[in-house]
């Protein structure tokens, strides 16, 4: 008997790009994922079922084996850090930057800079790496908000457009990563369950192309 796989999904946007890539490499859920309130849900392949989670939590779950394969995005990985899986395939969907922001009037401080951040852990080694100290806030959201009410100097988000940026009257500062969505596989799962690991790796990769440019 075939071992259940299992491959965590991010729900949002990146949901939304990866329905149908996988559709097109021949996984589609039984029932419609956005007309239900359930979090796991049965593929058309027997031995395959997909979790809807939130993009922070997919490398948590792989890495620990709870699914043994993810989509999410780069983002999440360099918060992660990387550790108990490989990144075998770039899908290239969701594609933003990953950029510090400030008020345009703002100046580099020399002394310790405040950033508000979710991404408290990429912030510490971005800022480490120009040299500059900072103080570090850790927020969930709104951090656009967070230079206006003088909660921080600068502030580490992701950018798309640049509309919401805009709206707030900040502007963007220093690249950090270009981002897209990667899937993601357990080191245990890869070695254990080589064959049906695999051929879905490559089935995604047949959709999406191999080359694992990062931008
Ligand atoms: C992201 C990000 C910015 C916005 C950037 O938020 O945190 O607020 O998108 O996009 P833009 O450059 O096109 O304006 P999202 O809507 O994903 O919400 P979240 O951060 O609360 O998940």
């Amino acid at each position: 008997m075939l071992h259940t796989v299992t491959l965590a999904l991010t729900k949002g946007r990146i949901l939304k790009e990866s329905l149908p890539i996988l559709s097109e490499a021949g996984i589609c859920p039984i029932e419609d994922i956005f007309d239900s309130r359930k979090l796991m849900f049965l593929t058309n392949i027997q031995h395959l079922r997909l979790l809807i989670l939130r993009g922070v939590d997919v490398p948590t779950y792989v890495q620990f084996g709870a699914a043994d394969l993810g989509i999410t995005g780069k983002d999440q990985l360099l918060e992660h850090g990387g550790e108990g899986y490989y990144e075998p395939l770039d899908l290239k969907i969701a594609k933003c930057r990953l950029m510090t922001a400030a008020l345009p009037s703002s100046e580099v401080k020399l002394e310790r800079t405040v950033v508000a951040t979710k991404y408290v852990n990429v912030a510490r080694r971005f800022y480490a790496g120009l040299g500059r100290q900072t103080e570090l806030i850790k927020l969930y959201g709104a951090m656009e908000l967070a230079p206006l009410l003088d909660l921080s100097d600068e502030i580490v988000d992701i950018v798309d457009t640049g509309n919401t940026l805009a709206a707030h009257g900040l502007v963007a500062e220093k690249l950090i990563a270009n981002i897209s969505s990667r899937l993601i596989v357990n080191k245990l799962a890869m070695k254990g369950n080589f064959t049906v690991v695999n051929k879905i790796i490559n089935s995604i990769r047949n959709v999406v192309g191999s080359e694992n440019e990062s931008n």
